[in-house]
This record gives structure tokens, C-alpha cells and sequence, in this order.
């Protein structure tokens, strides 16, 4: 595998989906295994499923919780998180809800798809929830249903979080993709963004996607393996 020399570049993107917490013992979306086999995220993973049935959204939120709980990072998370600990241009851009990379240690993140560590009340705003069991599933305040801080099907990103995830891949002169199957949108369109704007782009996925063919270098292999052996000492 062709190392990469990280200081020879200024400002550097890790963008991460499902694939980087896989070998954590988080499943996926797609492909053999994925969530989205299991489960109708019309029944699940929209505001529509949440107005009709809270309980049962929230319940498969409790599941996603108990099994984010109980898997650890790896050594891939934990190189990430070194890296930003030595090099200032460091960020990640993680579609991922599941709150590993906070868990290894990184700071810079944007957070695409929100956090299923946090609940939202339509009326009295965002908070931090860690409870497993997601217990408390009304707002204390005025009695609302919770919903996790997570953006669902058919829901808009949070504006914030894209400006900032946007000026990252803007700036970014290499971008490294990892673990996505990149189909969802904006989030897809961003290693072809860095890309145009002149950034090295690699991809590390054990499989092909569809926007292999715009990067410059591409690993056919896991993160939990390959980031451990790709960067210069
Ligand atoms: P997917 O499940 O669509 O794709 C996971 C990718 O990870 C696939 O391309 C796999 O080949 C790859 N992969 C599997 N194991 C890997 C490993 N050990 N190392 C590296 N790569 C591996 O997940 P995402 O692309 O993240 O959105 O899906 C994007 C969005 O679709 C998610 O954020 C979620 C989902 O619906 C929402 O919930 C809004």
C-alpha cells in the first residue's frame, strides 16, 4: 500500500459513513447485513413513522443505542483521533451517528446526520441524552414526545453543520473516504466537491461504489486495518 505523508498536506478531511464503525460490531445500512434489510425506515427512520407511532421509533432507537453502547472503537477510530491530536488541519465529516469517533478521541467533527446521543423537543430546543434505555421520552418541560437529534428520511440537514462540513471539503487539500457506499445525498457529492476543487481524494471500502473511479487512490480493505498502516511514521 502506497503510504501518505501527511505533512505534506495542510488541511485534511476524514469523511466517514456506516463502513468505518463496521468492524466495531455496528452494522450497516446496505449490503449483506444491513439495517435497511431488516427494517422499513418508512416504519422507522422519518418524521411521518414518528407522528404516527413515537413509541416504536423510539424503541428501534433504543436498539440502535444498546448496540452503539456496546461496541468500542477500533484502531482505526483511534488513528483519526491521534492525527488530529498532531496535525491542526485535521477534521472529520462523519455520517455516522453513532458517537464512536468522539468515543477514540476526536474533537473536530461534523456530525452530518446529528447524534443519537441527543433528543430534541420541538419547543425547548436539543440536549444531550446518553441514556441506553432512552427512558425519558417526554420533554420534562411540556411533556413533548422526544425525538433523537438525528436527521431522518425526508428531514433537511441542520444548515449549520453543512456550511461547516462544506468549508471543510472546500479547504481540504486530501480527502479520505472511508466506509461509504456513497448514494446518499449531500453527503455522496462531497469527495467529487474536494475533488474539483483540486484535493487528493483516496477511498478506503472494501468494496466498489459507485464514485471509485473519481479518486486518485483507491484500498480495497478495512479501516480498522488499513488506516493503522497508512500514514509515514
Ligand atoms: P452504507 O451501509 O450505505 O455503506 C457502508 C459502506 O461501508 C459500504 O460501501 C461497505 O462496502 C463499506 N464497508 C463495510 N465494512 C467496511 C470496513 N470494515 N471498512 C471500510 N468500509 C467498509 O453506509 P453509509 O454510506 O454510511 O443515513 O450510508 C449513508 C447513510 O444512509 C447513513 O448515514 C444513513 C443511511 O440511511 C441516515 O440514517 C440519514
Amino acid at each position: 500500500m502506497e503510504k501518505i505523508d501527511l505533512q505534506t498536506f495542510h488541511h485534511i478531511v476524514f469523511f466517514t459513513g456506516a463502513g468505518m464503525s463496521a468492524e466495531s460490531g455496528v452494522a450497516t445500512f446496505r449490503g449483506a447485513g444491513g439495517r435497511w434489510k431488516e427494517y422499513n425506515w418508512q416504519e422507522v427512520a422519518c418524521q411521518r413513522a414518528f407522528d404516527r407511532d413515537p413509541e416504536r421509533v423510539l424503541d428501534f432507537h433504543r436498539l440502535r443505542r444498546r448496540e452503539a453502547i456496546g461496541c468500542e472503537p477500533h484502531a482505526g477510530h483511534k488513528v483519526i483521533a491521534g492525527l488530529e491530536a498532531a496535525h491542526p488541519g485535521v477534521t472529520v465529516v462523519t455520517q455516522n451517528i453513532d458517537g464512536m469517533h468522539q468515543r477514540a478521541g476526536t474533537k473536530k467533527i461534523f456530525e452530518l446526520h446529528g447524534s443519537l446521543w441527543r433528543v430534541r423537543c420541538p419547543q425547548h430546543g436539543v440536549w444531550e441524552d446518553r441514556d441506553p434505555e432512552f427512558a425519558t421520552r417526554r420533554c420534562p418541560h411540556c411533556g413533548s414526545w422526544l425525538r433523537p437529534d438525528i436527521i431522518w428520511f425526508e428531514d433537511m440537514l441542520d444548515d449549520k453543520v453543512v456550511a461547516g462540513a462544506t468549508r471543510a471539503i472546500l479547504a481540504c487539500d486530501l480527502l479520505i473516504s472511508i466506509g461509504t457506499s456513497a448514494v446518499v445525498w449531500p453527503a455522496a457529492g462531497y469527495p467529487e466537491l474536494a475533488r474539483q476543487n483540486g484535493a487528493f481524494c483516496v477511498e478506503i471500502n472494501p468494496e466498489p461504489t459507485e464514485i471509485s473511479g473519481l479518486y486518485q487512490q483507491v484500498i480495497r480493505g478495512k479501516a480498522g486495518e488499513v488506516l493503522p498502516e497508512l500514514f509515514e511514521k
